[in-house]
């Protein structure tokens, strides 16, 4: 449940003239207005949260600063995924050029073990206990360090911390008034939420429910908020804050502690540079597979025209599903906490390799999933796990700065629990580690050993937090929430763009598919195949199901390389999002 399914009917006009002709869609969602800059964008989830980040950028903030507020803000318009109780990556373009990562995942508390999430028999657990619901669900979160090392070192040094901030805390103070959108995500988490008193407090308005037009006022997540503005970011993690998270804890069964919350760091990182028709990809290393995915499937595509394939949805939806099978495959047998597990890179990214990953590939004919080997033989590893929300932003600045930002909570709304007193949502982000070897999580993820729960590490993600650049200069930025279809969707908006030409609105519009090897089906959202091609799929051996909910969220933003122009583009799956210029440009 990234988003409610915003699936509008659509004027077919862009579709029979544009990238797919001639193929009658029943529903795909409809396109948002592009927003135009020449100086800088940002584009999020809520509207709210970009006018957050597009406010730093007026005060003279680059890149960096505006999403360190839009962060912070998204805490507080979208508590489903935006968070100070979760954890993240943020890909960094200064604008000089150089790129870095910062990993701000979180951690495995100290007293975590391998088989926590088991039960008598060996049974993985549900409920209260389990690595999806309550306090023992949360690992250590990581949102607030992250964005204090994104400002200290790579912020322009003309916005403070406080400055930072200072949206969110408005918001959370004077409120915000709720959408409709919001509305719905708040009620469809009812049940998570209302299993704890002060979430259901906050967050379901004591049981009644908030209703769109309201306005959703939070004093405790402000005063939170204001206690970090003063007392600076190590508050969280040593302070008052720091006290509050850890006595909940230690009062409700959770294993955080103090020293885990003191102990927490965050990781610089290499990003992973790839390149794909000429375009550098700059991605997301391990901990998260999906840099690595998402470089793979490049490369097994690269060899093919997928341009030519544009009025043929069948041969596409083909070609891309084995494509995704295979690094998925991949995936599952080989990624995780780098500090903790050898990830083999560069063997997984080897162009060979890539290559004679498609060697049993046939244009006519589905490879079953069960057939599919991993390439490099059997590793003592294996495969990740996760669920639905999480929330990604794209910003650029006037210089040519960029951040790519994904951070969550894993599930929507966390683990479903507030820390009392501070309007703290926590994650669930330990549902993202292998609970049992072998056994599918609820999304079907297969789990591995590469995976299992270590006290200290990462818990594998499909997090792709992405960048192109086009001559090393900055063109595209881009991600989504999703689970395992993040990489996917990341996949399709790089190919919309750079295989069918699609101005970016369209690139994140167009309806997605999603195949992560197992199970083994091929999900299309509405609009994405026609009947036709689905007969075709059907024959070739796929087993096809379109998709309860809308794939992604992808927040975009390309650099026009002619003009400069930047183009926000927000996904019309969710009806918050919005992209913000700095300054408007007038019509
Ligand atoms: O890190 C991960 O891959 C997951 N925790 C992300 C979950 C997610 O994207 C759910 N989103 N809608």
């Amino acid at each position: 449940m990234t988003t409610p399914p915003v699936l509008r009917i659509f004027a077919l006009s862009f579709l029979l003239s544009g990238p797919f002709p001639g193929v009658i869609l029943a529903a795909v969602p409809a396109t948002t207005p592009a927003v135009f800059a020449r100086d800088g964008i940002v584009a999020s989830s809520h509207g709210l949260a970009s006018e957050a980040g597009a406010q730093i950028l007026r005060q003279g903030g680059n890149a960096v600063d505006a999403a360190v507020a839009t962060g912070f803000a998204l805490a507080v318009v979208l508590p489903s995924a935006g968070n100070i109780g979760g954890g993240g990556f943020m890909v960094v373009h200064q604008a000089d050029g150089r790129d870095t990562v910062i990993d701000y995942r979180e951690t495995a508390p100290a007293a975590a073990s391998r088989g926590m999430y088991l039960g008598t028999g060996g049974k993985v657990l549900s409920g209260p206990d389990s690595s999806t619901v309550g306090w023992r669900a949360a690992g250590v979160p990581g949102t607030v360090a992250g964005l204090a090392f994104a400002l200290e070192h790579y912020g322009s040094g003309k916005i403070t911390w406080a400055q930072a901030i200072e949206p969110a805390r408005r918001l959370a103070a004077e409120g915000f008034v709720v959408s409709g959108t919001t509305e719905h995500r708040l009620r469809r988490a009812a049940a998570l939420l209302g299993q704890f008193e002060e979430s259901k407090r906050i967050y379901l308005k004591g049981g009644s429910g908030w209703r769109a037009g309201e306005t959703f006022r939070q004093p405790e997540l402000a005063a939170t908020l204001e206690r970090l503005q003063r007392a600076g970011w190590r508050e969280f993690y040593e302070g008052e804050t720091a006290r509050r998270i850890a006595a909940a804890m230690h009062r409700e069964g959770g294993t955080i502690t103090l020293a885990d919350l003191k102990n927490y760091r965050i990781a610089e990182r290499a990003p992973l540079r790839g390149a794909y028709r000429g375009y550098t990809v700059v991605t997301m290393p391990p901990p998260s597979s999906g840099g690595i995915a998402l470089l793979q499937m490049l490369g097994m595509l690269e060899a093919r025209d997928v341009g030519a394939l544009r009025n043929d949805p069948a041969a596409r939806a083909h070609l891309f599903a084995e494509v995704m099978t295979r690094a998925f495959r991949d995936r599952a047998e080989y990624l995780g906490d780098p500090a903790f597990v050898q990830v083999p890179v560069a063997q997984l990214l080897d162009p060979a390799y890539i290559r004679a990953r498609m060697n049993s590939f046939s244009p006519n004919r589905a490879t079953p999933s069960a057939s599919v080997e991993p390439g490099l033989g059997r590793l003592p590893v294996s495969p990740p796990r996760e669920s639905l929300q999480t929330t990604h932003f794209s910003v650029v600045d006037a210089a040519g700065g960029a951040v790519s930002n994904t951070y969550t909570l894993n599930g929507a709304f966390g683990c479903g629990a507030t820390v009392p007193g501070t309007g703290i949502l926590l994650n669930n982000e330990m549902d993202d580690f292998m609970s049992a070897p072998g056994v599918p999580n609820l999304f079907g993820l297969i789990q591995g050993e590469s995976n299992a729960i270590t006290p200290g590490k990462r818990p594998l993600s499909s997090m792709t937090p992405t960048l192109l650049l086009r001559s090393g200069k900055l063109f595209l930025v881009t991600g989504s929430p999703g689970g395992p279809t993040i990489i996917n969707t990341v996949l399709q908006v790089v190919t919309n763009t750079i295989d069918l030409g699609m101005p970016p609105c369209a690139a994140v519009a167009a309806p997605r598919i999603h195949h992560q090897w197992m199970p083994d089906r091929l999900d299309y959202e509405p609009g994405a195949l026609t009947p036709a091609a689905l007969a075709q799929l059907r024959a070739e051996g796929h087993i096809l199901a379109v998709s309860a909910d809308s794939i992604g969220d992808s927040e975009t933003i390309e650099v026009d390389p002619a003009t400069g122009v930047r183009l926000g583009a927000s996904d019309p799956r969710n009806g918050d999002s919005a992209a913000v210029a700095q300054t408007p440009v007038s019509h």
